[in-house]
């Protein structure tokens, strides 16, 4: 057959090319290859009318006629060599086919592309508005045919209702059915036009990379196009974009502002989006349905409508809120009202009447600060005490104000939540103002009004007792406020529809007992519309969603006759915060991510941005147990209250944590120095050495890193031997000799070598031999344990015990950096050297001994010590500090008493299972290497070079920022992901991390296909 048609090109475009067949529901269609150019041959079902091809072509034309600037790309049609759009040919079977030839799009279909990010929404309803508008002016008799796909004839779908079983389903269809049907006159008065009519998932062609943003490379098919309201054409896209989207409304949105911004919709037409999606999806699944029940051997039809129905089914928005949230994604107002309400609210506030009475100014009151920056509560974000709540200001206070939009922590009910993960987005941003005022303190009303609702919402952290007043301004215009935390019994006279007029008394402040268990006070909210939210106002916001709501529950300081710029919280910026850093820090400071990010709370391994968005840390190892822990915070405090001085005193703080310290310690290793830093600590090492054995050569691994001072960064490859060390001044010193990292996925040495271990440890044993050669003397060796930023290495199991054997014998010392791997992080081991079955002889200990808090340790033998002692007295101004021992010592303690080893060895199982599921459905995870929480995933482009994968690690690493789960990565090729959580990370935590990475495994699978 593809014979057949390849002639069939060579003697009607007179093309040579090869030919591939695609997929098509009722016509063939070929991909056509030339060496320059694809084409896609269209051959039609046999006795498809001539019009309907003509359509085609004549509205691609047209939409190639149109001015550059706003061109959408469909495809071109390729004439004959007689000049014509199509033409007629006879298939193999002899019977005649409409021909055709259209110019092939590279791309992938949106269905199957990842990710669908939100600009690229954007760009599909850009594209979407163009073409709307430069398909006005076409027009061909075939639009008008009757096709139960044109929205406007969807009314079918009612009468095939009873093929639906299930009754929740033909509920849904039918109340959608019924709110159709109650916009057809609207819908039949507006303009009727030529539109696409089905720019679905398959008809969306995307391009991207690694390094270039995802675009809309082609919109195609125009086979369906017909007459109808240009919103239809939006609804029927919208119906497609939303499905499979774990935000849709706001995918939605971005759909709608890209048609908005090239072809601007009337506020009747956005009203119509919502429910002309719905109709949409309905007359899939029911067309589906039938289709079902005459092909009941397909399972695939069945299939097909899964996500329509999962999303009509578990998505059941209020259309009001939809609606407000389009309007607000087009920068059209609320309603028709909001603009002059607000304008009648500003020129009358300061004389409305003052809700807590006449006497009571609250100009006066001082503003408190509860948000994620200015408080610390509570000290769990995820769990208010309530304690915490009852207390949340200073109780010496009688009155004060609460910020409108401050993005707080204490909503840590689950109904705050959006996700099922612990970090999933959570509402955070307050959408009223609160009044801190003694219980019983009586409201009045600010103006006249009726009463809308009473309620008495009895859950912990809800309202308690809550009214909503209606109220009318003079033009007739109606809006809402809203007056939570009241005491119950004092509403209950209240009657819904009660008159009030401006100054009686409607309310009194409750107690914590049964005001939801807050701080006596009154949230005073405003809304501009209640449509689609009822009276159930969310008092708090995710803060992605502020500015929507913002513009349906503005500032009620207006109400409250307060100023607006103090009532409005704005948080500390960070664009400021990045000014000054360019402007005054050293520029070889580096940020993390390519998006900053600005962190204001932490808590065990999460932390809180600037709003309030949760991220998971996977990343900082620095906070081992636990970013903000109490009890660490709890000691720092009490011993800054008693005595913070140097270890030129007896304390007993000191003995304690110097026992502490070596309680986890093989018992030759005895002696400890306090410093204040992991390179002080590595200094002192070196000192250690050389003072022990007079020499001063030392041997070390490739790309390790020991510090930042001059000589730690003299042994740290990593920094002499980077692509900028000489622009730097840096270079490898005489006495350092470097050995290869012992990595036996990429090394020369590989894991299916038994030899590997002792093969790298004869290169230590090579340098030994030359340095004795040129009479020079070894001071010692010294490695990461497992090398870090070399790539999260684990060098083969006897590799240590061959390397120190050799440096022992040459009268060197065995120096093991511990920084990155000692404290139980390896889950199996206390210490990195245990997995190597060997005792060093000095171990350096650093980041997480401290959990923030700067300590660096350092640990000997006796011998060594006393080498060391024969020289000047060792001092360290903050080393020792009784602050740091106490800080170190609970460190230790709470690794102990949490079983944070023992969670590292679980969380470390569940994670290396889930990555290496991963790694076999995902080519380009080569290795997945590590103990407990100190976890590699090494990336490749090519599985049999191993070639490491930088750019893919670098999309990764900010992509899954981007789904605020924080990791890092490393190696000399920054392709390893870094994966080291503060070890109180749980199963939930692990599972949302593999979740999201196998996710943006898939896109970029899709983005390097
Ligand atoms: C293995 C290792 N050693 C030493 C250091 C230096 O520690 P500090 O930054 O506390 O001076 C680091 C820091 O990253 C490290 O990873």
């Amino acid at each position: 057959m593809l014979q057949h048609w390849s002639r069939a090109i060579a003697h009607i475009w007179g093309l040579e090319g090869s030919l591939t067949q695609l997929d098509g529901e009722y016509d063939l269609n070929f991909s056509v290859a030339t060496p320059t150019e694809q084409f896609v041959l269209k051959v039609m079902r046999p006795g498809c009318e001539q019009a309907f091809v003509d359509m085609q072509c004549l509205s691609l034309e047209h939409l190639h006629q149109q001015s550059l600037s706003a061109q959408v790309p469909v495809p071109q049609v390729i004439t004959t060599l007689e000049g014509q759009n199509f033409t007629v040919y006879h298939d193999p079977r002899g019977k005649p086919r409409i021909v055709w030839l259209v110019s092939k799009f590279e791309g992938l279909n949106y269905a199957h592309f990842q990710p669908k990010s939100g600009v690229l929404i954007h760009q599909l309803g850009s594209y979407m508005g163009h073409m709307s508008a430069q398909l006005e002016s076409f027009n061909h008799a075939y639009l008008k045919r009757d096709f139960k796909w044109n929205l406007m004839q969807s009314g079918w779908i009612e009468a095939e209702l009873g093929c639906i079983e299930n009754l929740e389903r033909k509920e849904i269809i039918t109340t959608i059915v019924e709110q159709f049907k109650a916009l057809e006159t609207d819908l039949n008065n507006l303009p009727q036009q030529c539109i696409h009519n089905d720019v679905n998932d398959y008809n969306i062609l995307v391009q991207g990379s690694l390094n270039q943003a995802p675009y809309i490379s082609g919109i195609i098919d125009l086979g369906d196009m017909c007459l109808a309201p240009r919103v239809c054409d939006l609804a029927i896209a919208g119906a497609y974009i939303v499905l499979d989207q774990t935000q849709p409304e706001q995918a939605l949105a971005q759909l709608v502002a890209g048609v908005h911004s090239s072809a601007p919709l009337t506020a009747m037409e956005v009203a119509l989006v919502w429910p002309l999606l719905r109709m949409r999806l309905a007359v899939s699944v029911v067309n589906s349905t039938l289709m079902a029940l005459d092909n009941p051997d397909d399972p695939y039809i069945t299939i097909s409508q899964g996500p329509a129905w999962a999303f009509l089914q578990n998505h059941r928005m209020s259309g009001g809120l939809i609606e407000a949230r389009l309007r607000f994604a087009c920068g059209l107002p609320l309603n028709t009202a909001a603009k002059p309400t607000l304008a009648w609210l500003s020129e009358h506030s300061g004389a409305f009447f003052p809700l807590l009475g006449a006497d009571i100014d609250l100009n006066q009151a001082p503003m408190v600060n509860l948000s994620v920056e200015g408080s610390s509560i509570p000290q769990d974000p995820f769990s208010i005490q309530p304690h915490e709540a009852q207390q949340l200001i200073n109780p010496n206070l009688q009155l004060a104000l609460g910020y409108y939009l401050e993005p707080r922590l204490v909503y840590t009910d689950k109904a705050f939540k959006n996700g099922s993960w612990p970090s999933s987005n959570r509402r955070t941003v307050h959408l009223g103002l609160d009044i801190f005022a003694p219980a019983g303190t009586a409201l009045h009303a600010p103006l006249a009004a009726t009463v809308e609702a009473i309620d008495n919402r009895q859950a912990n952290l809800d309202y308690g007792g809550v009214v909503i007043l209606r109220h009318r301004s003079p033009r007739g215009d109606e809006f809402y406020s809203l007056y939570g935390h009241l005491n119950p019994s004092s509403v209950t006279q209240l009657k819904v529809g009660q008159e009030l007029s401006a100054g009686d008394v409607f309310a009194h402040l409750g107690e914590p007992s049964h005001n939801g268990g807050w701080d006596p006070h009154v949230h005073v909210q405003l809304a501009l519309s209640i449509e689609g939210m009822g009276y159930d106002w969310p008092g708090a916001v995710d803060p992605d969603d502020m500015n929507l709501w913002q513009s349906v529950c503005p500032n009620p300081s207006l109400l409250l006759n307060l100023d607006h710029d103090v009532t409005q919280y704005s948080p500390p910026s960070k664009d400021h915060a990045q000014q000054v850093r360019q402007d005054h820090f050293g520029q070889n400071l580096k940020l993390s991510y390519a998006e900053p990010l600005m962190f204001l709370r932490g808590w065990r391994h999460y932390l809180f941005d600037e709003w309030g968005r949760p991220y998971l840390d996977a990343y900082n190892n620095v906070p081992h147990v636990g970013h903000a822990h109490p009890r660490v915070a709890q000691v720092a405090a009490e011993q800054l209250v008693r005595i913070n001085t140097n270890s030129r005193y007896l304390h007993p703080s000191r003995s304690a944590f110097a026992e502490q310290v070596l309680s986890h310690m093989p018992s030759e290793l005895s002696v400890c120095y306090f410093v204040n830093s992991g390179s002080e600590a590595n200094e002192l090492a070196l000192r250690l050495a050389r003072a022990h054995t007079g020499a001063k050569q030392i041997i070390t691994p490739q790309h390790g890193y020991f510090g930042n001072t001059t000589g730690t960064v003299d042994i740290s490859a990593y920094k002499f031997a980077s692509p900028k060390a000489r622009a730097g001044g840096l270079s490898q010193p005489d006495w350092v000799h470097l050995v290869d990292v012992a990595d036996d996925y990429r090394g020369q040495y590989r894991r299916d070598d038994k030899a590997a271990g002792e093969l790298y440890a004869q290169q230590v044993a090579q340098h030994i031999a030359t340095l004795k050669a040129n009479g020079e003397q070894l001071a010692g060796f010294i490695a990461e344990t497992f090398p870090s930023v070399g790539g999260q290495i684990v060098p083969p199991p006897d590799y240590l015990q061959h390397v120190y054997k050799h440096v022992r014998s040459a009268g060197g010392l065995c120096i093991a950096d511990e920084v990155q791997t000692g404290l139980g992080r390896l889950g199996d081991f206390y210490f990195g050297f245990e997995q190597q079955q060997v005792v060093p002889d000095v171990v350096v200990l650093g980041k997480p001994i401290g959990n923030g808090h700067p300590i660096g340790v350092v640990v000997t033998r006796p011998a060594i010590a006393a080498s060391f002692a024969h020289g000047p007295e060792f001092f360290s101004t903050f080393g020792g500090s009784n602050l740091s021992c106490v800080v170190g010592t609970e460190v230790l303690r709470i690794v102990e008493d949490e079983q944070l080893m023992n969670n590292a060895q679980d969380m470390g199982k569940l994670l290396f299972a889930g990555l290496r599921k991963l790694q076999r459905e995902h080519a380009c995870i080569g290795d997945v290497r590590g103990f407990g929480l100190f976890v590699g995933v090494d990336l490749i482009s090519d599985p049999d070079s191993r070639k490491p994968a930088t750019q893919i690690a670098d999309y990764v690493k900010n992509r899954m920022c981007e789904e605020r789960i924080l990791m890092g990565s490393e190696g000399p090729d920054d392709n390893v992901l870094k994966i080291r959580p503060p070890l109180t990370i749980g199963a939930e935590d692990v599972n949302h991390l593999l979740h999201m990475l196998d996710k943006v495994m898939h896109e970029v699978k899709v983005l390097t296909a």
